[in-house]
């Protein structure tokens, strides 16, 4: 007869085994897709707030940064022709750069991505003020917008994507705006090197929105170079013509014969210093362009590839505009995070969204959000080598 001691350890034995056996299942289904999320500190906030870095990655090695504060993206690695890897984005490796003076370097942008003239719209017949804080505009949601606030992080892996899901309240007349908004980004990463970004929001009173994403690419991976050579195309027949303090003058004006027609692929630099009043508000490129097969949805819209490296990012998209801007306002005064710094025209922005200064045009699609409504879009880009 087997005594309780034999028995206890024979059931141990078993529950040993069993949990080996399920430790090996699970691990065999990581190591089968290979998606992972990690996380460590990235640094503290002047208020002492402990902000992290999630590091997603794919079965490819292809690997997105991650922090929450600004929900900015701080590094994203994608292989270039050789299969070699290497950070595309600019960015700082610490967190007080980004607080003091980051030109919104891979940050999420809200509540109003872009200018509107003079700080100024009306709903409902009330003008709203907020802060003027680019030339006499407004620009990217104010002085602490949501590229500078600390969101809520939380995690998921499932077997076709890896994500970090972001969220922040933006309580009534944040940074001049009205009602009280709950927004939700999330990042997620596939084994098909695509980066999706899903902005979600609400309101309880009537408001607007427009969020985008602004990360500055150089496909060479050295930011010690322009982006000059990177060859772009964009899906639209016409773009923004802007002021001097660049607002758009409520015109939409055909590409064709421009230096704005990038339908064809061409490289940034073939166009960029010609003479032309348009190019020289922008001191280059910093328009928005009326993407083409507006009711489709998710679409394609706009491309980077760098022939050196053979790199290609692709953006899909479901958003009216994207505001092209060839890094005209880098000076080579920032430090980078490869110990050089960030020259001119060394980063090039596709940031998807509606156009600028919409609130105050009429003609313009709109950009009201409603209690009761969703607001939800999306973006994706897409990374290769050719
Ligand atoms: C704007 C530029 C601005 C840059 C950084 C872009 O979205 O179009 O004019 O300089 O953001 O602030």
């Amino acid at each position: 007869m087997l005594s309780i001691f034999d028995l206890m350890k024979k059931l141990s034995f078993f529950l040993i085994l069993l949990q080996y056996v399920s430790c090996q299942s699970i691990s065999k289904k990581n190591n089968m897709n290979q998606l992972k999320i990690s996380k460590e500190i990235f640094g503290k906030t002047k208020e002492n707030t402990t902000i992290h870095k999630f590091i997603l990655t794919n079965k490819n090695g292809m690997e997105v940064s991650v922090i929450n504060f600004g929900g900015i993206i701080t590094s994203l690695k994608s292989r270039n022709s050789k299969g070699n890897y290497e950070d595309v984005v600019l960015g700082f490796d610490n967190l007080s750069q980004y607080e003091d003076e980051s030109p919104y370097f891979g940050a999420i942008i809200g509540r109003y991505g872009n200018r509107i003239a003079e700080g100024k719209f009306t709903l409902d017949g009330k003008t709203y003020n907020l802060a003027v804080n680019n030339d006499i505009n407004h620009l990217h949601g104010g002085l602490k917008g949501f590229d500078k606030v600390v969101w809520d992080p939380s995690q998921e892996v499932t077997d076709s994507m890896v994500s970090l899901i972001l969220k922040y309240k933006s309580e009534d007349m944040e940074e001049g705006y009205p009602g009280n908004l709950k927004v939700k980004v999330t990042y997620s990463l596939d084994n098909n090197d695509e980066l999706s970004v899903r902005y979600e929001a609400e309101t309880d009173k009537k408001t607007i929105i427009n969020l985008t994403q602004h990360s500055y690419f150089n496909l060479s991976g050295d930011f010690s170079k322009d982006i000059l050579d990177h060859e772009v195309t964009i899906e639209a027949d016409s773009f923004l013509p802007v002021g001097s303090t660049l607002i758009p003058t409520g015109e939409i004006r055909s590409v064709k014969g421009t230096p704005f027609d990038f339908r064809y692929s061409k490289t940034i630099g073939e166009d960029i210093n010609i003479s032309n009043k348009q190019l020289s508000y922008g001191n280059g490129y910093d328009h928005c362009w009326v993407l083409n097969n507006q009711d489709v949805g998710l679409r394609t819209v706009a491309s980077a590839y760098h022939p050196k490296s053979g790199r290609l990012v692709e953006v899909y998209s479901d958003q009216p505009g994207i505001q092209f801007y060839s890094g005209n306002f880098l000076d080579g005064k920032l430090k980078s995070k490869q110990d050089s710094s960030y020259g001119f025209r060394s980063g090039l922005c596709l940031e998807t969204q509606h156009y600028p200064n919409s609130p105050n045009e009429k003609n313009f699609p709109s950009v009201t959000l409603n209690p009761g409504e969703k607001y939800r879009t999306q973006t994706v880009f897409k990374f290769g080598y050719k």
